[in-house]
């Protein structure tokens, strides 16, 4: 097999949050955003990133194109520490590793027409300008937007939702990179549009033969897009496998309220609550020992004493003290 393209040890993202105040009041300064994650990417492999809003998604994909840098732990890409890459082999790096936003909207300049968007990534790069015109005509081709030249001057806000994603896609693709995070690319989208923007993604992504991790709190897009899925839960993994075989059978009792609350899962359905108790989980403030144990049905005491580390369970990894097959 070849060497992983992505591969993470025991890495942290804690933000500093408050102040003396705060932190005199006793109230927790730290959140846990991303606590002690390993994982690897081969090249080519696409990996679904699920879990509840506030989990820490977000904050592992700005990891991994250099948005953050992290506070524990080691991130690489091709082996080299993303954190301790400088100059040329920055620009490279920052060539190579995109991501695209969840909402298009916040994502480009209002002010700047599509031409100019794309356009600077290019300037960015030190791309010789001779070519920007057809680099940019072939990346609005590629993402599916056809007859690009209507396009070109055009403003945001005279794009739909989905034609803004495409751009914003297009606009990530320009460089023609080998690694791509895509956080929740189509959130914000109507439900009607949505497929058109999956299908583009899974295309481009077959096409160029990309590494991607595609981000979603909806398992019936992860399953639409992954063949891998790593369930995150308060800034850890619980769960990291094939896709089909969590869905089937899934061993983290995170990964089975997920499963639940989506009875048939598909892309342009609806789903149901999760069937767990307790709110949004808190990562100021995670519980102790495994922190989904306060809202986990099979929690004991155990639970709260030690933190259950990464098991291989068949096909898996799962992080809990008493999943089996
Ligand atoms: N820049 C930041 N400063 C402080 N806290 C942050 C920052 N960004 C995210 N967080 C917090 O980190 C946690 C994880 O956030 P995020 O990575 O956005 O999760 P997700 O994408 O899964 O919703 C949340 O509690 C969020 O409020
Ligand atoms: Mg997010």
């Amino acid at each position: 097999m070849s060497d992983p393209i992505i591969e993470l040890k025991d890495t942290k993202l804690h933000y500093k949050i408050g102040n003396a105040v705060s932190a005199m009041m006793g109230l927790s300064t730290t959140v846990k955003a991303v606590d002690g994650v390993s994982f690897s990417l081969r090249k080519g492999e696409s990996v679904g990133l699920l879990g509840e809003s506030g989990c820490g998604k977000t904050s592992m994909g700005r990891i991994l194109v250099r948005l953050e840098e992290i506070t524990g732990g080691s991130a690489r890409f091709e082996g080299d520490e993303i954190g301790d890459l400088k100059g040329s082999d920055l620009q490279r790096f920052r060539s190579r590793s995109q991501m695209i936003f969840q909402n298009p909207f916040d994502a480009v300049n209002p002010r700047y027409s599509i031409r100019k968007t794309l356009e600077e990534p290019l300037a960015n790069a030190k791309i010789s300008r001779s070519t920007w015109h057809q680099r940019i005509i072939d990346a609005l081709d590629l993402v599916g937007l056809g007859d690009p030249e209507q396009f070109l001057e055009r403003y945001p806000h005279q794009l739909s939702g989905g034609q803004l994603q495409r751009v914003v896609m297009a606009r990530a693709l320009i460089l023609e990179p080998d690694f791509v995070v895509a956080d929740e690319p189509v959130s914000m989208l109507d439900v009607s549009v949505r497929a058109g923007v999956l299908n583009v993604f899974r295309d481009v992504r077959d096409r160029l033969g990309l590494t991607a991790i595609y981000i979603s709190h909806d398992l019936a897009l992860v399953r639409y897009v992954c063949e891998r899925t790593i369930v995150m839960y308060l800034g850890k993994i619980m769960e990291d496998g094939p896709t089909e075989d969590i869905v089937h059978d899934p061993l983290h009792p995170y990964s089975q309220a997920l499963v639940a609350a989506v009875p048939t899962p598909h892309v342009d359905q609806s789903h149901d609550p999760l069937p767990i108790g307790g709110g949004a989980p808190d990562p100021r403030n995670p519980p102790s020992g495994c922190v989904f144990r306060d809202r986990c049905p099979r929690a004991q005491l155990r639970c709260a004493d030690e933190v259950p580390q990464p098991r291989r369970i068949g096909t898996r990894l799962v992080a809990c003290h008493f999943a089996s097959v």
